[in-house]
């Protein structure tokens, strides 16, 4: 009997879903979602804003208590799970919820997709370097794919985080220091996460993290108090959410960290009246792993159910793996602290989720592909390769690359071959066997005969040091060889969540190879693999040339053989300024002026905003990177002098490719508002564009920048643009001399 009411239950869910796709999507979801909430109990209830693991693995810290999982499912008291790698496992707990809880409520499945699936792309912080939106767009979309087939609705992503701290490990998952190509990176991947259709079997539930202002942690120590003012938050740090949910994200991340005293995690003013109220979110809100509890660790929560308190007022829907809503939700019911009208609402706006990803229409049509057809698909296998290649930043070229035909490699380092570090941190469901090396594509690429190897020296999570007879090896088939190619830098291992360092430096032992390769007088190319701006002067000064090729993915080995080969020009333009020194933290290229600015910028000084021991600017500074060809940037034109508040200003600059190679740049342009009611940064992004040019063509590109991206946070926190002139610069990077005027009338 008790079976057959469960079946009938099912099967009202499911045909209600069918008819509600018509109309009004929105407002029908809501009312399915209300005529579940009538039949649901409290402890239901919060069963749908609870998120629970099944593995033991903890990676992000301890969240203790211990699960009955599927008695949790078919008493109806979890709503979402998070990292199932196994779509046979995902679809097995589905039909648990499904087919065996009272109201046969699906489940959502989250998972950390960050920069790809099975396919892995170059970590986020290297893909923003390529500049291209499409890409980025497209690499979020295949990822999509890979998940749909593995059972997945929804990922922890995009990371809109911005972070002038390359100590804090996280920057690999973010798009670098600037807010403006944040905001477009962050837009472009969610529109390629979730389409314009949440149902379709091509796209997943993107979630807008970690909000907010995680990338802010003091000293650039990870989980670290953050505070700021607000009016820097709105100017710097909230235009990537903000793009983020504009392009129609439907989940939200809260942040380990505290905001103006508060943790993310019970911050009513970031999660209700920023979010909901001002920013118009109407989706559902995620907690990071165990931050609602963690409020009893920052002191803000004196127990579990005090800390349920705080986040559910804050209006946060879904506990991720703490269990303290489960726990303590009903009684805070029922003593009165939270009322069941605001539960009702922070349900609703889980199960509308769900109802829009089709769960209720069809459980199991997530993970139900043929899997083999969707993983690894050769076409998504040489986009990543051409996404990794044009990730890839070339920031010094004595001339040494492209490499020579014919020419004797001698391939040296810790990721040469190392097909597990070039997939980076949070590597999705990459396998490494799929991974193509350096070393694997140097061989194809120059033949066997012409690459001799040796790895010299570990680096990683469990071996580090130089191995031994390392040095005198790699000395040996230098000897043999026409040029040295060492991959040398940081491991996967150092990137991601919870790997913050000091020292941004290439560990020492690397650094004492180097020294003994450059001995040998040959020409070395330094291949630098880092998740992280980083403190490389001593690398610039020995090398001849210097390719970062970051943690570039699956087809990382590829992608650099193009690029060494001459195959492909290099491309790739930084968004994160490359300390000179870690003292210099925080380095970035949008600094106010102050009243006293320093008169150079690359010498030590006094009296003014400067050291007296060391130059202010970075080594090399934001959009920065250079090409086997050389580009020209003349006439530049400001097509619009004077225009009006809410018009658009017209420049135009001519680019031309002077050197030998077809190539492509990323022409940037910059203004500085001269007099405003606050302080101004002295450049800031407003426009780029990725041109491809033959060698020796010209192309004249015209920019149009919206007085509204002018706009910026007043004192009153008022946001938009004033009238008054402007400086604006055309050019290759941060650093662009061509230099015009416009005014706002
Ligand atoms: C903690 C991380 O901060 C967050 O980015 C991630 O999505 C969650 N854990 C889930 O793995």
């Amino acid at each position: 009997m008790k079976r057959f009411l469960l079946a009938l239950t099912t099967f009202a869910l499911v045909a209600g879903a069918v008819e509600a796709k018509t109309a009004n999507e929105e407002q029908e979801a809501i009312k399915f979602a209300n005529n579940i909430i009538k039949k649901m109990t409290l402890r239901e209830k919060f069963g749908q804003l609870e998120q629970f693991v099944t593995r033991k693995g903890v990676v992000t810290g301890p969240e203790g208590v211990k699960r009955d999982i599927e008695s949790a499912i078919r008493n109806g008291e979890v709503g979402s799970f998070l990292s199932i790698r196994k779509p046979e496992e995902a679809l097995r707990l589905q039909k648990m919820s499904v087919e065996e809880s009272r109201l046969g409520i699906p489940l959502i499945f989250g998972y950390d997709i960050i920069h790809g699936c099975k396919v892995i792309f170059p970590e986020n912080l290297a893909m923003a370097c390529s500049w291209n939106l499409e890409a980025v767009e497209r690499a979020a979309r295949v990822a999509a794919e890979e998940s749909v087939a593995a059972g997945i609705h929804w990922t922890f992503s995009p990371m809109c985080d911005i972070s002038v701290d390359p100590r804090w490990s996280r920057v690999s998952e973010g798009a670098g220091e600037d807010p403006y190509l944040g905001a477009k990176i962050a837009a472009a991947m969610v529109r390629g996460y979730q389409g314009d259709d949440l149902s379709s079997d091509k796209t997943i539930a993107a979630c807008v993290k970690h909000f907010a202002a995680y990338g802010a942690a003091q000293a650039g120590r990870d989980y670290n108090t953050v505070d700021m003012s607000e009016l820097m938050f709105r100017n710097l740090y909230l235009p990537p959410y903000k793009a983020a949910l504009d392009a129609g994200a439907v989940t939200v991340m809260s942040s380990f960290n505290d905001f103006h005293g508060v943790p993310a995690s019970g911050n009513k003013w970031l999660l209700y009246d920023l979010l909901r109220k001002e920013l118009g979110f109407k989706g559902f809100v995620v907690s990071d792993w165990n931050a609602v509890h963690e409020m009893i660790i920052h002191g803000v929560a004196a127990n579990g159910k005090d800390a349920a308190e705080l986040a559910l007022k804050a209006h946060l829907n879904m506990d991720m793996v703490g269990g303290d809503y489960i726990a303590y939700g009903e009684q805070l019911v029922k003593e009165g602290r939270i009322s069941e009208k605001l539960v009702d609402e922070l349900v609703r706006e889980v199960l509308v989720i769900k109802y829009r990803l089709g769960l209720f229409e069809d459980p199991y049509r997530y993970g139900s592909q043929k899997q083999e057809g969707a993983y690894y698909r050769p076409e998504h296998l040489a986009f990543a390769r051409n996404v990794a290649a044009e990730s890839m930043v070339l920031l010094k070229n004595n001339g040494v690359l492209p490499l020579q035909k014919g020419v004797k490699i001698a391939l040296i380092g810790p990721f040469a071959d190392s097909q597990i570090d070039q997939l980076g941190a949070w590597r999705g469901l990459g396998e490494k066997e799929h991974s193509i090396t350096i070393r694997t594509a140097l061989e194809e690429r120059f033949g066997k005969e012409n690459v001799l190897y040796t790895k010299a020296c570990e680096c990683g999570r469990y071996k580090n040091g130089l191995i031994e007879g390392g040095i005198e090896e790699a000395v040996k088939i230098a000897e043999q060889s026409d040029v040295i190619l060492l991959s040398m830098g940081l491991s996967g291992w150092h990137s991601g969540e919870s790997r913050s360092r000091a020292e941004i430096t290439v560990p020492a032992d690397q650094q004492q190879l180097l020294d003994a390769l450059k001995k040998t007088g040959k020409k070395i190319v330094v291949l630098l693999a880092t998740g992280r701006a980083m403190d490389i002067r001593n690398e610039v000064e020995k090398s001849d040339a210097v390719l970062l090729t970051w943690h570039g993915g699956t087809m990382e080995g590829p992608a650099v053989a193009d690029l060494v080969s001459g195959d492909k020009n290099p491309s790739g333009h930084l968004t994160m300024s490359f300390p000179y020194h870690v003292g210099q933290i925080p380095v970035h290229y949008n600094s106010k002026n102050t009243g006293r600015p320093a008169k150079s910028q690359f010498k030590a000084q006094g009296y003014s905003a400067s050291y007296v021991d060391m130059q202010n600017a970075p080594l090399f500074p934001f959009g920065y990177g250079l090409s086997y060809s050389e580009f020209e940037y003349s006439d530049l034109k400001v097509l619009t002098p004077t225009v009006e508040l809410g018009g658009v200003v017209k420049v135009s600059v001519k680019v031309t490719n002077k050197g030998k190679y077809d190539g492509d740049d990323v022409a940037q342009l910059y203004v500085h508002d001269i007099v405003a009611e606050t302080t101004r940064p002295v450049r800031e992004l407003k426009g780029f564009e990725r041109l491809s040019l033959k060698a020796g063509e010209s192309k004249v590109v015209t920019f149009e920048v919206p007085t509204s991206d002018l706009a910026y946070c007043h004192q009153d926190m008022s946001w938009k643009a004033d009238k008054g002139d402007f400086k604006v610069w055309v050019g290759a990077d941060s650093y662009a001399t061509l230099e015009g005027r416009f005014t706002i009338k």
